[in-house]
């Protein structure tokens, strides 16, 4: 069996075990909101009623009551995340989608140099300026929110790649290899880790591509790849 057509097979098979993974995390999060909600609800009544002496079992409430808020979050944050939306496509400019995801994610610290180019494609505009939103907020993460973000938008035939480039933390070959997967995360236990996965099913719901190049220490180069709209 050639090198290409072992990598060809193992991405259609990551591919299947996301959509599953991503399946089952929409119907089990649904449940969690329900046993979520009555620990609320408990936690709530606890601190109106219990008289409690002393800092440390008052200190423990208020914790319970913050861990159970946060859990709450996650969980609603996966399954907004994960609820199968139907894409409304429309001709568009990739250079106003980017444009705007960079407006959103702007934050003093993090300069971006942008080569942009006007470029159409067909696309549901308001999810693939989450795709650019997602992939924007993991460099900003990785340089710790301190540096150079560049946004290269490049055009070759009929397609149109757009490159985020950061100088982060990178990621070692075992991260680089998981980064997709659902629930992946490297970060504290607020993050998600739905981010690129959610990033890279709209960018294939679109016939398009992401990939990644990333070395530990010295940066991370996100490049997606669309078909341009021939007018
Ligand atoms: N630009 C980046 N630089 C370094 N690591 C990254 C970058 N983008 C993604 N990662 C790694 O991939 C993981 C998954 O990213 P993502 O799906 O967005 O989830 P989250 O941001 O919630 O952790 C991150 O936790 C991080 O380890
Ligand atoms: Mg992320």
């Amino acid at each position: 069996m050639s090198e290409k057509t072992y990598t060809l097979t193992k991405k259609e098979l990551n591919a299947e075990k996301n959509k599953a993974i991503a399946k089952f995390a929409s119907v089990a999060s649904h449940d969690l909101k329900n046993v979520i909600g009555g620990l609320s609800n408990i936690a709530y009544y606890f601190s109106k009623t219990l008289k409690l002496e002393g800092e440390t079992p008052n200190a423990m409430l208020k914790l319970m009551s913050s861990e159970v808020a946060n859990l709450n979050t996650k969980i609603t944050t996966l399954l907004d995340m994960t609820r199968v939306k139907q894409l409304t496509k429309a001709p568009c400019d990739l250079q106003d989608i980017i444009s705007q995801a960079v407006n959103e994610t702007k934050t003093e610290g993090i300069n971006f140099e942008l080569n942009l180019l006007s470029s159409k494609i067909y696309a549901d505009a308001e999810r693939m300026k989450q795709v650019f939103v997602n992939i924007i907020t993991n460099s900003k993460d990785a340089m710790q929110n301190k540096g150079i973000i560049t946004v290269n938008m490049l055009i070759e035939n009929n397609t149109v790649k757009t490159e985020i480039i950061d100088s982060g933390a990178g990621m070692d070959a075992e991260t680089l290899e998981s980064c997709l997967d659902p629930m992946f995360s490297t970060k504290l236990a607020k993050a998600v880790g739905m981010g690129l996965t959610v990033a890279n099913q709209v960018v294939e719901m679109h016939n398009g591509t992401l990939s990644i190049e990333s070395e530990k220490g010295k940066g991370t180069k996100v490049t997606v790849s669309l078909n341009i709209l021939n007018s």
